[in-house]
């Protein structure tokens, strides 16, 4: 059940709910789980504060650091371009204001969305006196209070709320190469090209800012770029897909079109009636105001252009907003720096360290928006109406699939795209931040996410590459990034022997796709996570204590190595399971487990079947003959799984234009039943390699076409 509860006057709209299925209800009700203690109005500030019991687990927030469960701290919601992501880092670029609660004893679980885009903070008993406080700056704001049995009731409700994930397309799931940046076409056709001669698999190359004319939006340096129709068709006849960056900042420039058009109509205003102005990568910029649905359909236009070019989908970038100096920025630097001016803000915020994002952390007061509304009561809905602009015009307009992922976000953003969690480092800690913060992002909602494998600042070694690599492969977004200046960290810059280890790595990623494609598919379909922590599936008290492990669909549990020089390392299994890599079965409980370097810790859990495929150097459904099945049983239970299929790209999955197969194994047969077949798929053959918890194998095969029941004796 979703109840909402108003607090003050709200005045403002995020846009986040979209489906009316609550109760108006008053606090009061909830005495089981909380009490409101008091509510205090201080100038522009609310504050409530609320007893809470402190016996247990507060899970969410999406990507910000820190431990999973989030209680104990303070959290800042205004979104950032924070770039160094230390323990305490905060707030960073997103803004997911949801947190599941969960007792020691599973026993009471509820929700809570506190639905307000401007400032907000929220305390979970950081003074440790069993309160939880919500502070706002603004007139009011509304709470969704969710009720369930569990993790898994909750968040289906809270996607009913904040509505269902938009998918992405099938080949959003193959590996993706990028760097800060593939500085001309030659270079960027080299990459792939080595890519198919080196036989390592890849989906998608990214162009950022330097495939721009001065960092322009909306053009193409074509110094560098000359022919970059032909190239985007060379590299789509290798199977290659391409993602290129949009910032959100239009260069202010005479002649240059797209400030000409939207010069005094589509630009964010300052509070005095003029043009409000900053400086990002172009030098000195103003901002679409992409609340308002006239700007949306401007920009969109525009974006259109670069996908008849032939470009594949977007990442939207600095969109926090992120801005490295202003003007009044400049006025108060050139106290120390004479002649400063705003084209410099870029090396001003970094010489001086005390202006912009650098010393202020956003901005929000000097902003106002076309219709009148102060920037610091939506800041952190910019980045969603970014996304909106261009998801909407490629569902609309195309009926495809978009291909959008945003580093600022709001709830709600999954409707539109996905995200990736901005600027991380090459650094060890990173990778165990990088398992809570997909998994967080899940909890709110969020089902493809990504961080920069590898790491994007600082230098990468070949075994911190490895190790990130090897978590990558269960990430929804697999996508290799990093920083102009840093040690480049292509699969194949560390000699021949890292080489052909992360070229397994890779392949092991294609042979799951249609295991990820199809739990993924259901997934958004049902409101369940692709990537989850353990307590999602099961209610041990051990599961609401590990971070370092999580479920990857609801077969395979990962259990990353995030340190270096580990050979082994310790498990907890909900469940038996036996190792994907060397077949070693594993009781439930505490094990250790072995990781030399080209292991990638993975476990299929007792009961299961996986479907997978031969790697393909990109991803084609259409090419695949045969579909292995790996099958781990205890020889006496049932066993469900599914195998989905579609065209992979357009929007035909909402109207049920997909086939879907029922697996049963039970009692020494196979049974297949086909559940949906309204898209058409060939006929193939089905291996089904069956383990037992003894360690003993069975082989059986069959032709699989697209409709029908089967059922193969296992002998
Ligand atoms: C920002 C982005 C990063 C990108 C860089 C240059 O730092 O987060 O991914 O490479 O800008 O565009």
């Amino acid at each position: 059940m979703i109840y909402k509860i108003t607090y003050g006057e709200p005045d403002i709209n995020s846009e986040a709910v979209v489906r009316y299925v609550f109760q108006e209800t008053s606090p009061n009700d909830f005495s089981e789980l909380f009490k409101d203690i008091e509510y205090k109005v201080d100038g522009e500030y609310i504050t409530l504060k609320r007893r809470i019991e402190n016996e247990g687990y507060f899970f969410g927030f999406g990507d910000k650091v820190g431990p999973l469960d989030r209680k104990g701290r303070r959290y800042v919601f205004w979104n950032t371009d924070n770039f160094t992501h230390h323990p305490s880092a905060d707030p960073l670029y997103k803004s997911f204001p949801f947190f599941v609660y969960i007792s020691k004893d599973f026993n009471k679980v509820y929700g809570c969305f506190t639905d307000y885009p401007g400032w907000m903070e929220i305390d979970i008993d950081s003074k440790n006196d069993k309160t939880i406080s919500f502070k706002i700056r603004g007139k009011g704001f509304n709470q969704y209070i969710i009720t369930g049995k569990n993790v898994r009731e909750i968040l289906k409700q809270y996607l009913r709320l904040t509505g269902q994930n938009i998918a992405f397309p099938i080949w959003a799931f193959g590996y993706q190469q990028s760097r800060w940046s593939y500085m001309t076409q030659d270079e960027v056709l080299d990459i792939a090209n080595k890519f198919r001669k080196e036989d390592i698999p890849c989906d998608v190359i990214y162009l950022d800012i330097d495939y721009m004319q001065d960092y322009k939006v909306f053009t193409w340096n074509k110094n560098n770029f000359p022919n970059y129709r032909e190239m985007l068709e060379k590299l789509h006849q290798e199977g290659f897909k391409v993602i290129s960056i949009l910032d959100p900042g239009v260069k202010v420039e005479r002649f240059y079109k797209i400030f000409e058009n939207g010069n005094g109509r589509y630009f964010l205003k300052d509070i005095y009636g003029g043009d409000f102005e900053g400086a990002v990568w172009p030098g000195r910029v103003r901002f679409p105001d992409f609340r308002d649905k006239k700007v949306r359909i401007w920009w969109a236009r525009n974006a259109k252009k670069y996908l008849e070019d032939g470009i594949d989908g977007f990442w939207n970038d600095m969109n926090e907003i992120a801005i490295f100096a202003t003007e009044d920025d400049i006025k108060e630097a050139r106290k120390k720096l004479k002649n400063a001016k705003l084209e410099d803000g870029i090396k001003l915020a970094g010489t001086l360290g005390s202006i912009g994002e650098i010393g202020r952390q956003g901005h929000g007061d000097d902003i106002v928006h076309l219709d009148g509304t102060p920037h610091w009561k939506v800041k952190n809905t910019y980045g969603l109406n970014m996304t909106k602009a261009t998801s909407e015009m490629i569902q609309k307009d195309l009926n495809k699939r978009p291909f959008l992922i945003s580093r600022s976000a709001y709830s709600g953003i999954q409707r539109y795209g996905g995200v990736w969690t901005g600027d991380n480092h090459s650094w060890w800690e990173h990778i165990r931040q990088e398992i809570i913060r997909i998994n967080s992002l899940s909890l709110a909602g969020v089902f493809y996410s990504g961080f920069d494998v590898g790491g994007f600042g600082g230098d990468v070694n070949a075994e911190l590459l490895i190790r990130f690599m090897q978590l990558g492969v269960f990430s929804p977004m697999f996508r290799n990034h990093s920083a102009i200046g840093t040690k480049r960290q292509e699969p194949w810059q560390f000699g021949e022997e890292v080489k052909n280890i992360l070229r397994d790595v890779i392949k092991f990623r294609y042979r799951l796709i249609p295991y990820i494609y199809t739990q993924y598919m259901l997934g958004i379909k049902k409101n369940i996570p692709l990537v989850r922590p353990l307590f999602y599936d099961f209610s041990k008290k051990e599961a609401l204590k590990i971070e370092d492990e999580f479920m990857f669909g609801d077969s395979i549990l990962v259990a990353p190595v995030d340190r270096p020089n580990i050979e082994k390392r310790l498990v907890w299994l909900p469940k038996t399971a036996i190792n994907l890599f060397d077949g070693n079965i594993y009781k439930n409980g505490w094990r250790i487990v072995n990781t030399p370097i080209e292991y990638i810790p993975a476990f299929q859990l007792i009961n299961t079947a996986i479907p997978t495929m031969e790697p393909q150097s990109y991803v084609d459904m259409l090419k695949v003959d045969t579909i292995s099945w790996n099958v781990f049983s205890d020889g006496k239970s049932r066993i469900m799984s599914y195998f989905y299929e579609d065209d992979g790209i357009s929007l035909g999955y909402k109207k049920r234009e997909y086939n879907l197969k029922q697996i049963l194994i039970k009692e020494n047969n196979i049974i297949i039943k086909t559940k949906q077949a309204d898209y058409n798929v060939r006929n193939r053959t089905w291996n089904f390699s069956i383990t037992y918890i003894d360690g003993s194998t069975k082989n059986v095969s069959i032709e699989v076409g697209n409709d029908g029941e089967y059922t193969i004796p296992i002998r």
